[in-house]
């Protein structure tokens, strides 16, 4: 038998491991962020395949406009004008990506030398966070209330930073149904937050993926719509409307910001089958109506977890009450580690990510998100159960 090749010479330098993992279920799933898979608009889906192809499925021969089917661009933009009060121009001020994770990626590549400082709020989706630490940014994150970033935080954190000689490059945020922490930022504090970082030149990375799954209360405008300077970089996504597979999301900004991010868009435009199917899908009123479907299921899983974290937990913890999005955040005093015990409650049957996850700087240990849209309301209130049980026994509450 001849040697294995090996490649470990020829890695380029500061590539980290990351071996595509495979989503390891616990009986009681509050670790994953994905829909349920019966719960999919698959008929609808299908019906939109059919129509589109018998019309443009010649298209699927060539390789189609780099930004993205225009179609699909012109409904994204309808869409932002009509429930986001935005304005974006679908030809030059709006591409789309392969979901909003590569519209991410491209943006911090774009705006990030190694060293530059990015702030972020105290606990981000992980995997902005390991896109910043992979274009090695110095993350730091702005602590946040239930109302949001906490303004006078904001201003002294960049105030001293700026007395260290550093220069905050962008603030990156998810003001809506914030992943892992539930709350959605106030009108005030998003208008204070421009406020500050327009003072200090900084740009705000919004990140509105969850926008859509408002299951309670008012929406809160965009940071996008409240500015007119382009100081707002905006993605979007259909992930959490449709389904992940789809990976189809979208970026808009100033258009100068976008084609210096178009410089990392890999493998040229994005997927035309997927984006003529969700097209169709739109067109047809189908997005609309499974929206409406998925946020009442969604409110009753999170009624169902929320009612029995108050029965088991009691004053044990405490923790959000989102009106929209997949997370609660959980919070129990400090000294507690619910980062040591998460392999053990996974075992046992539970599954959840401890706050040091989603941390730049590893704090947390005390809090826990749990996702409430995968299982059902059933399991969100029975897991929970289990899950005090599982602390209790392990003496991490009594
Ligand atoms: C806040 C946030 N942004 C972006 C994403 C990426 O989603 P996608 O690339 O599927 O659009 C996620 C995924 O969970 C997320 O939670």
């Amino acid at each position: 038998m001849p040697d294995r090749f090996s490649y470990q010479e020829l890695f380029a330098a500061g590539v980290p491991e990351t071996p595509p993992g495979k989503t390891r279920h616990a009986r009681y799933d509050f670790a994953v962020a994905y829909p349920n898979p019966d719960t999919l608009p698959l008929d609808g889906l299908a019906d939109a395949v059919r129509s589109v192809l018998s019309r443009e499925g010649r298209d699927l021969a060539y390789y189609t406009d780099p930004g993205g089917y225009p179609e699909l661009r012109r409904l994204v933009a309808e869409r932002l004008a009509r429930s986001r009060n935005m304005t974006v121009d679908p030809d030059g001020g709006l591409v789309l990506t392969g979901g909003s994770g590569e519209a991410i990626s491209m943006v911090i590549q774009a705006l990030t030398d190694p060293g530059d400082t990015v702030l972020t709020e105290e606990f981000l989706y992980l995997g902005t966070l390991r896109s910043l630490h992979r274009y090695q940014a110095n993350v730091v994150g702005v602590k946040c209330d239930e109302s949001g970033i906490i303004p006078e935080e904001l201003d002294s954190t960049i105030q001293r930073l700026k007395a260290e000689g550093r220069r905050v490059k962008y603030l990156y945020t998810i003001p809506t149904f914030q992943n892992p922490l539930g709350w959605t930022m106030t009108l005030e504090r998003r208008r204070q937050t421009l406020e500050i970082t327009r003072r200090h030149g900084v740009p705000v990375f919004e990140d509105d993926c969850y926008i859509d799954l408002r299951f309670e209360g008012e929406d809160v405008v965009s940071f996008h719509s409240l500015d007119d300077t382009g100081q707002v970089i905006y993605v979007g996504s259909f992930s959490k409307t449709i389904a992940p597979g789809m990976r189809m999301g979208y970026l808009a900004a100033p258009p100068e910001v976008i084609s210096r991010a178009w410089a990392f868009k890999m493998g040229g435009a994005v997927n035309h089958f997927a984006a003529l199917t969700i097209a169709e899908y739109v067109k047809h009123g189908g997005l609309e109506q499974h929206v409406q479907e998925q946020n009442e299921s969604l409110r009753v899983k999170r009624d169902a977890m929320l009612a029995s974290l108050g029965e088991n937990f009691g004053n044990a913890a405490t923790w959000t009450r989102p009106e929209g999005g997949l997370y609660i955040w959980l919070t129990l005093p400090e000294g507690a580690n619910l980062e040591a015990i998460q392999e053990q409650a996974f075992q046992e049957g539970v599954g959840y990510y401890s706050g040091t996850q989603f941390s730049p700087d590893g704090r947390g240990q005390n809090s826990a998100r749990l996702c409430f849209g995968y299982p059902t309301p059933e399991e969100n209130y029975q897991g929970i159960a289990e899950l005090a049980q599982i602390l209790e026994r392990h003496g991490v509450i009594n």
